[in-house]
């Protein structure tokens, strides 16, 4: 079965090889022929493991091609997958000018009965405007909408596309719903479930499901807010709570709060619309404060520890918006970096893979080449992305090159014991800080607003 792929971000190329790994012939199209020259060429443009060498198997197979031409992209397509990205306007709501566009390409290159899926988050209802394009540019030819989103993150694509917890389409014709099933059942032969249901209910099921998730960690996230205040810890609770089976541990961790290019749009989105149709979902506006205020949180214990920010270098190690990935779209570390900067800090970042898209986005950013340049005459370093390879540091090293002690941990890498025993004033997400005892080792009042300190730094303590 021949399957065209609009949009060659994220979705749609890992999209076009799951379809060429199932046996079927992928064509990715998009309008950008420099990302097409690459793909052809196996190269994705963006950074996702094991993707270039899946792209070079099916490429080389034949099963999979790339083009800038949409005629001939669906030519003969049975089914054209619509990936195209939606992103947030400043008004938070999704702009689905590229959903249109795609539209329109499909009306008019594509054949009589084809299948036209959107695969990208959309809000519920855009199906029903996606038909309407088609009827207006499709001149008399029929097609068949459906909707089937994808679940995969970021860093894990491949797995999360080709062995999914479930397939979940949404269809109105007997034909979209045959020629899914069909496309699928090389999934579905191996036992992973297929939900067959309505458009309208695939496209909420998806939203549902990302800002349910957001809602975890907000939640784990004001649970660390009353652990820091009462004196309690995070980790622990949140295990508890995960080892119920109800509730399961993933999505638990508190931290900095999420980020990306789905979560934070996607529960604005879920709002809006439930606001358009007439119900106050309260429940995720709060999901979406207490997300921004888990970047102001760590914003505070920077100030607590450091009193005044003008002249302080502090080090944010991380800027992707999660581990695994070079994406920092909506990254959390990034607010962060903002924040400091705007409150008089000078902010040197560090990202084992996202340094340059973090320069691009955020050209004022200072950037170091490893952990430690970033950390060399730091007041402080803030762990922003919970990437394993600061878990590796070399914490003495760490400290004898910083100009204070001080880690606030945005993302509980590290163990308050371990950060004692080398020596730092450590501040953990939904945990007591731990703070140099003065008289053992620097001399300096630590109770609000000093730490300790190398002597000999400028101190005026
Ligand atoms: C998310 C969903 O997990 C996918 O199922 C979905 O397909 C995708 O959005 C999408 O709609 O396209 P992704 O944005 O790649 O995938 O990243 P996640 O792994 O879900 O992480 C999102 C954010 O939450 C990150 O900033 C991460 O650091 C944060 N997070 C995650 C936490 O703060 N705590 C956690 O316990 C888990």
């Amino acid at each position: 079965m021949k399957v065209a792929i609009i949009g060659t971000g994220h979705v749609g190329v890992v999209t076009c090889v799951a379809v060429a790994s199932m046996g079927h012939e992928a064509v990715g199209f998009d309008v950008d022929s420099e990302k097409i020259s690459l793909l052809q060429r196996a190269i994705a443009p963006f950074h996702e493991p094991g993707l270039n060498e899946a792209l070079a198997r099916e490429l080389s197979a034949g099963r999979l091609a790339f083009t800038d031409a949409p005629a001939e992209a669906m030519h003969a397509a049975a089914i054209v997958f619509i990936c195209v990205g939606t992103p947030a306007g400043p008004d938070g709501e999704a702009n689905l000018l590229a959903m249109e566009r795609s539209a329109t390409a499909v009306a008019h290159h594509a054949r009589d009965g084809v299948v036209v899926v959107e695969k990208s988050t959309v809000p519920a209802g855009t199906a029903d405007r996606l038909r309407f394009v088609l009827a207006r540019e499709g001149d008399g030819r029929r097609f068949n909408v459906a909707c089937n989103p994808e679940f995969l993150r970021e860093g894990t694509a491949l797995s999360d596309a080709l062995e999914p917890d479930r397939i979940l389409i949404g269809v109105e014709s007997e034909r979209a719903a045959i020629l899914l099933r069909r496309l699928y059942e090389p999934l579905t032969r191996k036992g992973i479930p297929l939900i067959e249901t309505d458009l309208r209910t695939a496209e909420l099921a998806k939203a549902a499901s990302n800002a349910f998730l957001a809602l975890k960690i907000s939640y784990a996230n004001a649970l660390a807010r009353i652990c820091e205040r009462l004196g309690g810890d995070i980790r622990t609770v949140t295990d508890v709570m995960g080892s119920d089976a109800r509730i399961g541990r993933s999505f638990l961790a508190a931290g900095l709060g999420y980020g990306g290019y789905c979560f934070p749009k996607d529960v604005v989105i879920l709002e809006r619309l439930a606001a358009r149709v007439g119900y106050d979902f309260g429940l995720l506006r709060e999901v979406d404060r207490v997300n921004h205020e888990s970047v102001e949180a760590i914003a505070a214990k920077v100030e607590d520890a450091l009193w005044i920010l003008d002249e302080k270098r502090i080090a944010v190690f991380g800027l992707a918006f999660k581990p695994g990935t070079d994406d920092v779209r909506l990254s959390p570390s990034l607010s962060l970096a903002r924040r400091l900067l705007q409150s008089g800090a000078s902010v040197v970042g560090y990202d084992p893979l996202a340094s340059a898209n973090a320069k691009d986005e955020r050209p004022e950013l200072e950037i170091a080449p490893d952990a430690y340049s970033a950390a060399a005459d730091a007041h402080c370093v803030v762990i922003a992305t919970d990437w394993d390879e600061f878990r590796d540091l070399d914490l003495a090293a760490l400290r004898d090159v910083m100009a204070y002690p001080l880690v606030v941990d945005g993302r509980n890498v590290f163990d308050s014991t371990e950060m004692r025993e080398a020596g730092f004033s450590y501040y953990p997400t939904g945990q007591a800080p731990v703070l140099i005892d003065p008289s053992e080792t620097w001399g300096v009042d630590i109770s609000r607003g000093r730490i300790g300190v190398k002597p000999g730094s400028g101190w005026p303590g």
